[in-house]
């Protein structure tokens, strides 16, 4: 039965459409750093060797880098875990039209602070977008979520991970050297993210709040109603509202269900755990490492342009998250994540094996680049997109902004712990396989 107008008109695109320009600019925030490495770390030289008088030394550079890059994590667990803060007082929309403040006062922090010789101001901008993604982590999956209709919510959630990718490709792109990645442009290029911010601050205000909200936090049926009308594109929206108020009626028995609830109540520990798990999956995958780092990981691959294969990395990324989109509503979730997560193993070890042999056979490294590619098309299938999905699909609307808090936090912290040790792991790894090679060849 198709229980009123159950798909995809205007008015809901371009709801769905505006709240992701927010996935965009965490997308894009994630991307950012990745091609201007070295030319960022020319600046922090400069103003090291400008305020004590010597180069900056080695392991100081490392540290100062890899805190600007995983200080952006950091901010993104303090925004994560305070999406039920916002949610249910401002309603969906308002609180995603609010935090736009926050990708302003970072565009300006990381904008200006070449000019200010101040690699603090890039650090604090970079904590300050961070809590802008955070937020938008849950805040958009949520409204995402509560305005699609059952049958589309996995394709429509997926949209939230497309923004992130079309933003990590913008970025990517952007970051070129002959386009922003050189070292008069760089600020322009972090500071960019004031345009989306705008972008969405103008569209916001002719999006609907979330229907759910208003029915069921705010009590105003009619509201609700209209709302639904107009994003189903039909005025028989009763099979919605009817499960809506089904929803309501559970949440009057559940009441607002705390973080701790979450964990206690033999109803939520196994949806909890599931999400939990979704999202460390995701990210200790080691997704990132590759889109923080991998211009340096390319080089070091032998990999002759660097910058092509990152942005390559990043076509591919969106390539198969478009993919992605079609099949999601037809395997199910739990095969999908599964896929990719042991595809995404075996590209690792196709990587390793790679990078132990390129001093023997040069043209391994074209191995790497498949290596990492097929690593990305496999995150896609599954592991990219379902885990920010699932929270909503997982829990009703009680216990909903906490489980994104938790989600969200398990998500960001994870993150932040690839993003900081990777570059140390990294060298470690190298002198092992150094070791294991010597051993090997001395052993011949
Ligand atoms: C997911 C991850 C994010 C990652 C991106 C890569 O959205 O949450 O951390 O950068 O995928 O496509």
């Amino acid at each position: 039965m198709e229980g009123g107008g159950k798909g995809v008109t205007l008015q809901l695109m371009m709801a769905v459409g505006t709240a992701v320009i927010g996935s965009l600019q965490f997308g894009y925030n994630t991307g950012v750093i990745n091609a201007p490495q070295k030319i960022i770390e020319g600046f922090l030289n400069d103003t090291w060797n400008n305020r004590y008088s010597e180069p900056i030394p080695a392991t100081s550079l490392t540290t100062l880098w890899s805190i600007s890059v995983a200080i952006f994590s950091v901010g993104g667990i303090f925004g994560s875990f305070s999406v039920g803060l916002f949610v249910n007082r401002l309603g969906r929309r308002n609180s995603m039209l609010i935090a736009n403040v926050l990708a302003f006062i970072a565009a300006g922090f990381m904008g200006f602070s070449k000019l200010a010789a101040s690699w603090e101001m890039l650090i604090i901008g970079r904590f300050i977008v961070g809590l802008y993604s955070g937020l938008s982590t849950g805040f958009v999956p949520m409204y995402v979520g509560e305005i699609a209709p059952t049958s589309l919510r996995g394709a429509l959630g997926t949209l939230h991970q497309l923004g992130i990718v079309i933003g990590i490709l913008m970025a990517q792109v952007f970051g070129m050297e002959s386009i922003m990645g050189n070292s008069t442009m760089w600020p322009f290029l972090l500071g960019l993210t004031f345009i989306p911010a705008v972008l969405q601050c103008i569209l916001l205000p002719f999006c609907p709040e979330s229907p759910r909200f208003l029915l069921i936090n705010c009590n105003e049926e009619l509201k609700a109603r209209e709302v639904l009308e107009k994003l189903r594109g039909t005025e028989e929206v009763g099979a919605d509202m009817q499960e809506m108020k089904e929803e309501a009626r559970q949440m009057m028995r559940e009441k607002k269900v705390t973080i701790l609830e979450l964990f206690r109540s033999p109803l939520y520990r196994q949806p909890i755990f599931i999400a939990i798990m979704l999202q460390l999956s995701q990210q200790l995958s080691g997704i990132n490492a590759v889109f923080y780092y991998s211009t340096r990981i390319f080089e070091k691959a032998g990999v002759s342009q660097p910058v092509y294969a990152t942005i390559g990395a990043g076509v591919v990324n969106t390539a198969f998250t478009v993919v992605s989109l079609f099949v999601v509503e037809r395997a199910g979730r739990r095969s999908l994540h599964l896929t990719g997560l042991l595809g995404m193993a075996f590209s690792a070890v196709l990587m390793t094996v790679a990078m132990a042999l390129l001093d023997q056979l040069p043209w391994m490294s074209y191995v790497s680049i498949v290596a990492i590619f097929s690593f990305v098309a496999f995150f896609e299938i599954g592991p990219g997109p379902i885990p920010w999905f699932i929270v909503a699909e997982l829990f009703s609307q009680g216990p909903r902004p906490s489980a994104f808090a938790v989600a969200g936090f398990s998500n960001w912290s994870a993150n932040f712990i690839v993003g900081m040790t990777f570059q140390y792991v990294e060298v470690r790894t190298q002198k092992q396989l150094l070791m294991l090679w010597l051993i090997f060849v001395l052993h011949e």
